[in-house]
């Protein structure tokens, strides 16, 4: 398997570093050898038909800000799509940042690899903004375009859910954002007013210095349209859901639901309509995970209730999100 790889931040690096440290492991347990051929950051690419040795490639990206100043085979200024273009590949591995207005550059960069017949790995959140017609695109071009690490990062979600198509899923609700999960946290455990348990998240690394996407509960709604889609089978997009966050959160709110038994959480929920507000979830239920955690609960028509829950983010976790969905396009036999 031959691939591009579109991004060479936290996620791109740390996939980077999975494949180099578990090569051994992956082609003895998988058979699975892939070659990376071209990577590209903002100022350039890095180019090796024959595959590139990533422990030189981190090293030039560590010391030399971009892949393209390495003497060798640096490519300054080359842009990812003429590399999706250009290059002989069978994957790109898309990871630049999300952004939800124009869904920009990732929508240009997915739709030319498809075009291409290239299957896409995504771990970027902007295919909410059109993921229907994406996914129609894949089709068309007989490849496949996978994003497990959207939501959830490393814990399976999407994957978990595909598996229980014996039975029908009725709903889902989710706390899938572990940034507004820890500032609530927080105030309960803490009894730390919103702004204050904000300032922490941030200066922990949990929050960006503009949290809007987080605590305005976009990142929620982002979430929630990737499930609907493609557990649901629902056409929708971000402009569907009814999206509310925590800033109005007091606390006060908190420790009053916790004398009652119940924690403040902000939910995404797929019912009839799509809904990201917060909730009073039982201290009991399994959806009340605590501090950056995640979890999702999908009610089944016969099984009842499935609740799956982990580490949502992080660059590793995310990283071998990307190796999981690798390693499905493969066992389908690389073209779809
Ligand atoms: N981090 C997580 O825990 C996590 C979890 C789940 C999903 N995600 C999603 O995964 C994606 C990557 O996240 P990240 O944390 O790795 O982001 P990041 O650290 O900001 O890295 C983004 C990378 O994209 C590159 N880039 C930006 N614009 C580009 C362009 N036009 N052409 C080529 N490369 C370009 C950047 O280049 P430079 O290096 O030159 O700046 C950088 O290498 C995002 O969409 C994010 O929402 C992240």
């Amino acid at each position: 398997m031959r691939i591009i790889l579109v991004g060479c931040g936290v996620v791109g690096r740390s996939f980077l570093s999975l494949l180099l440290k578990n090569k051994d492991y992956f082609v003895h347990s998988y058979g699975f050898n892939p070659r990376v051929v071209a990577i590209v950051d903002r100022d350039g690419a890095i180019l090796h038909s024959r595959g590139l040795d990533l422990s030189r490639v981190l090293k030039v990206k560590e010391e030399r800000r971009t892949v393209s100043a390495d003497p060798e085979y640096g490519r300054p200024n080359l842009s990812a799509l003429e590399v999706i273009r250009d290059v002989e590949a069978d994957v790109l591995v898309e990871v630049t940042p999300t952004n939800v207005k124009t869904g920009e550059p990732a929508m240009s960069h997915i739709k030319e690899a498809l075009k291409n017949k290239k299957h896409v790995v995504t771990t970027n959140k902007s295919i909410a903004l059109a993921l229907p017609a994406l996914l129609e695109l894949a089709a068309y071009n007989g490849v496949q375009l996978k994003f497990s690490g959207t939501v959830g990062a490393g814990m399976p979600v999407l994957d978990l859910a595909r598996r229980l198509s014996g039975d029908r899923i009725i709903s889902m609700r989710g706390v899938l954002n572990g940034t507004t999960n820890y500032i609530l946290t927080a105030m309960e455990e803490k009894r730390m007013p919103f702004d204050e348990a904000l300032k922490e998240a941030q200066k922990l690394g949990f929050a960006e210095a503009d949290p809007s996407m987080d605590v305005d509960g976009i990142d929620t709604a982002v979430k929630l349209v990737i499930l609907a889609n493609s557990v649901m089978k629902r056409s929708v997009t971000l402009e569907d859901v009814s999206i509310s966050g925590i800033r109005g959160v007091r606390l006060e709110d908190v420790m009053e639901a916790s004398e009652k038994g119940f924690s403040i959480k902000l939910v995404g929920s797929v019912n009839k309509e799509l809904v990201v507000k917060v909730n009073e979830v039982p201290k009991d239920d399994p959806l009340c995970v605590k501090g950056v955690l995640n979890a999702v609960t999908f009610s089944l028509e016969v099984a009842g209730d499935i609740t799956i829950s982990g580490k949502g983010a992080g660059g590793l976790e995310t990283g071998s999100s990307i190796i999981r969905d690798l390693l499905e396009i493969r066992q389908a036999g690389l073209r779809a």
